[in-house]
């Protein structure tokens, strides 16, 4: 027994024994620049609708959005993602490509109070239009479902919408077929070629979004989302084949979503394409299970959190989109 396991000469415990040994071979390291704060955006002046599903995060209005954009630049994040709730949705989400629209408002205010923030918006139509659905529906196929190619044109004039209020990064997540190369043209044609597209590539169907529709009001009103979005039971290869046909259309990052459930996928991923930054969003109920454990007293939030977000650097994210972004970067700097 001893031959084979080389002990008592080979003890992995001399790596660790001492503080300083452990910090001089540790591997992963999180940083507040990895982190991208998810915001919602309604509008109003003074407006902060709380979500009761994820403490600590409201819809904000444009002013108060504009606060939480000084205070995210201030901590150093690597960036936000807006979305947007309107006041009124409709069959086809057209507030999402309304110059005047709430997101719109949300780019300029974000930009307004911190010019250098990196501001992504989430492209989509769940959360403008009336059924909840990515797109507009109809029942072509037999039964209720995503037009793929008729979102297609919706999205180019969204995407074209928020790059005009002043978005940096697009980041569509839809799951939409041909999405990136109709967002890549639109972009290309409207001389925004600088504008890099971070695309939801790899997204599965996941009751982990629960909380997010509160947050997003987005819930869809009738159906799910699995005629577009990822069966969590799909061979882990077809994961690569939707990266595959994301680059070749023109993304320039990607992500996999949600995190926690799916690290085999993001390490799958990032190994199949280097070089590609990738993303990965640790989503609302897996920050909520935490949150509602620690009121508890059952987990150790802060612990939690920061051994979840260094799990998902270590499958290889570049960056993380999560609810934590802005605590995380309390806890690493003290
Ligand atoms: C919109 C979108 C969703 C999330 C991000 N963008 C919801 C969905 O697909 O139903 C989920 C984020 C989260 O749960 O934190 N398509
Ligand atoms: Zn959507």
């Amino acid at each position: 027994m001893s031959d084979k396991s080389g002990f008592p000469q080979v003890r992995m415990r001399r790596l660790r024994y001492h503080p300083a040994m452990r910090r001089l071979i540790r591997d992963t390291s999180l940083s507040a620049s990895d982190f991208i704060l998810p915001l919602f955006v309604r509008t109003g002046e003074q407006q902060r609708q709380e979500i009761s599903s994820m403490p600590g995060h409201a819809q904000l209005s444009p002013d108060l959005l504009a606060d939480e954009a000084r205070e995210v630049w201030e901590l150093g994040l690597g960036g936000v993602i807006l979305f947007g709730i309107p006041d009124e949705k409709d069959a086809c989400g057209s507030d999402s490509y309304d110059d005047d629209g709430v997101i719109q408002q949300g780019i300029r205010a974000v930009k307004d109070a911190a010019p250098e923030l990196l501001v992504m918006t989430d492209v989509c139509f769940c959360e403008y239009t009336d059924h909840g659905h990515c797109g507009v529906v109809n029942d072509r196929t037999g039964r209720m479902d995503v037009d793929n190619d008729a979102t297609l044109e919706l999205l180019k004039k969204q995407v074209l919408s928020h790059v005009r209020a002043g978005a940096d990064v697009v980041a569509p997540s839809g799951m939409m077929d041909g999405m990136v190369a109709a967002i890549r043209g639109a972009l290309d044609e409207a001389d925004a070629q600088h504008i890099p597209i971070l695309s939801y590539a790899v997204k599965y169907a996941s009751a982990y979004y629960g909380p997010f529709r509160e947050a997003a009001e987005s819930a869809p009103q009738f159906g799910d989302r699995r005629a577009y979005q990822m069966d969590p039971a799909a061979a882990a290869e077809q994961a690569i084949r939707e990266a595959e046909l994301d680059l070749a259309e023109g993304a320039d990052m990607m992500m996999v979503k949600p995190a926690l459930a799916y690290l085999d996928i993001l390490r799958l991923v990032c190994d199949r394409f280097p070089g590609v930054p990738m993303a990965a969003y640790n989503v609302s109920g897996e920050f909520a299970m935490v949150k509602a454990a620690a009121a508890n007293g059952w987990v150790d939030e802060r612990a939690v959190a920061l051994e979840t977000l260094t799990a998902i650097k270590r499958a290889g994210a570049a960056a993380i989109l999560t609810y934590w972004a802005k605590e995380a970067a309390r806890w690493l700097a003290d």
